[in-house]
């Protein structure tokens, strides 16, 4: 199947689920929107918790959802991020907890990842040139 998702529409949809974070302690809102070979889209956000340690990121929330529902072919994911009351319009990278799910199930070379960059623009990256070296299932081979 051909996926047609315009990354400004799958930006547009993290935006949406970014009104979604529970970040009552950084105040800091995430929204990620992966899109699936299947061609649906899974949104996430992230979710914080009062012992800090067990907060989860918007783009594994997304993930996680996706995989319970048996997808394992990802082409791409848009990730939007910044204070609360304020827009999303500054590059929000994954962090590396984040970058090293998307490795246990993408291909490096493959997978995009589109991060905000403005209001208007934003910025490609492959999960290779965020993670280079990563480490995945084949190290174990
Ligand atoms: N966060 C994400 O959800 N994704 C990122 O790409 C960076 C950080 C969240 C985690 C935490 O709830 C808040 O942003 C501040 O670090």
């Amino acid at each position: 199947m051909d996926i047609i998702m315009k990354d400004t529409e799958l930006l547009e949809e993290a935006r949406k689920a970014r009104m979604r974070a529970y970040a009552p302690y950084s105040g800091f809102m995430v929204g990620a929107a992966l899109l699936a070979g299947s061609g649906r889209v899974y949104h996430g956000c992230n979710i914080e918790n009062a012992s800090y340690t067990p907060t989860i990121c918007a783009e594994r929330t997304a993930f996680f959802k996706a995989v319970f529902e048996r997808e394992r072919d990802f082409l791409k994911i848009a990730v939007a991020g910044g204070k609360k009351g304020e827009e999303a319009d500054k590059l929000c990278a994954p962090c590396g907890v984040c970058r090293q799910v998307m490795m246990e199930f993408c291909d490096p070379e493959k997978f995009q990842v589109i991060l905000a960059d403005g209001m208007d623009g934003h910025r490609t990256f492959t999960l290779g040139e965020l993670l280079p070296y990563g480490f995945g299932s084949g190290n174990l081979v």
